[in-house]
């Protein structure tokens, strides 16, 4: 039996988590977890959002199923996601966006994987105040992790049978750091002369996106970039509620929705758990249990096709209600 580290995360974690914790035991997926808890819950009894504890089980079971998790804004801890990702060097963060069957978008025609560099760029947390009317953020964008994350783009490309790798940067006015990244893009991309090679500045691609989306295959991009982008992407196939993320690392590998932890709706049996099942999908086939993968998409297909949907979707199932209409429908 596989162990998997599972944080539940808060806000609206907790809920979605054992929906999907529900659901994998229903298909029938030869796993245990190893509940960790991080984030705002345990910083006043360890001391940290993020104790040892949870990079050790990360690290022991190499794969883990990660809840979202609320960061405070402006003060406080740094991200505990931010700091997971560093600290196991989760380099690469794959967000596949294809349309989901039933979820009606302004585009039927979305098929795009974006991969984001994941530790470095603004997000290596350099800032300073010279004075109280000054701040400054430090990007950081080195080769090495430049070429490792391109690498990873046209090899995932190429298994993937997918056609072109499209590098997004603002080069024009970050001509040294994201030239640097762009440079790297451009060697690597001489490597696989099966996939085509496109540059594009991130302001004319998120315009593009929101125009005609069904010209993008492959986006590679620096960090901060690619956060947005990904979600612009997200909301192209139908929110955040439905996206779904992977952070790879060599080490160990963390799967989780694109989403965060909705405080709005937080306790109210209102969220959608898919975007986590989905996520919980692909952690399910990167551990060789592809039969338990796809009994699920089928069932949450079907469920959706039967007119079952959350609120943010358009319908009225409560998150207890469409887990449950999944489970109903995984035997069939
Ligand atoms: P958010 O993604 O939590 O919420 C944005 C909007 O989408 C809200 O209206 C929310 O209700 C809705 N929403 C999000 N997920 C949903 C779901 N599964 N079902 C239905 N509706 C959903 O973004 P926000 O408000 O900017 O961030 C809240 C907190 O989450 C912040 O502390 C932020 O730092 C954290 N966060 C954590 C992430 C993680 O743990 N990976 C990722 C993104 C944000």
């Amino acid at each position: 039996m596989r162990e998997v580290t599972l944080i539940k995360g808060d806000g609206i974690g907790s809920e979605i988590s054992d929906s999907v914790v529900k659901i994998i035991k229903a298909a029938g997926a030869d796993i245990t977890w190893d509940i960790q808890t991080a984030g705002a819950d345990v910083v006043e009894a360890e001391g940290t959002p993020l104790p040892q504890r949870v990079i050790d089980s990360i690290k022991k079971n190499k794969v883990a199923l990660k809840a979202p998790i609320t960061t405070p804004i402006g003060k406080g801890f740094r991200s505990v996601n931010v700091q997971l990702r560093k600290e196991l060097d989760l380099y690469a963060n794959l967000r596949p966006c294809k349309n989901i069957p039933t979820v009606k978008t302004k585009f039927d025609n979305v098929d795009i994987v974006v991969v984001r560099e994941n530790t470095e760029d603004l997000y290596a947390g350099i800032e300073e105040k010279p004075d109280n009317d000054t701040a400054k953020s430090i990007k950081i964008i080195t080769r090495k992790a430049s070429e490792r994350i391109a690498e990873f783009a046209f090899d995932y490309a190429l298994k993937n049978n997918r056609k072109e790798v499209c590098v997004v940067t603002k080069a024009n006015i970050c001509k040294l750091s994201d030239g640097l990244f762009l440079e790297c893009a451009r060697n690597i991309a001489e490597k696989y002369p099966q996939i085509k090679f496109r540059e594009i500045l991130v302001d004319n691609c998120c315009m593009q996106l929101v125009q005609k989306p069904e010209q993008f295959d492959v986006l590679l991009l620096p960090n901060l970039y690619g956060d947005i982008v990904s979600d612009l992407t997200a909301g192209l196939i139908g929110g955040l509620g439905v996206a779904q993320s992977a952070n790879i690392g060599v080490q160990a590998s963390v799967f989780e929705a694109v989403h965060g932890s909705a405080p709005d709706i937080k306790g109210q049996d209102k969220a959608n758990p898919m975007a986590l099942l989905l996520s919980a999908c692909e952690m399910l086939n990167f551990i060789d249990e592809k039969t338990a993968a796809e009994k699920i998409k089928k069932a949450l297909y079907k469920t959706l096709e039967s007119g079952v949907k959350t609120a943010d979707l358009g319908g009225s199932a409560k998150c207890s209600e469409f887990t449950q209409a999944i489970i109903n429908n995984l035997g069939e």
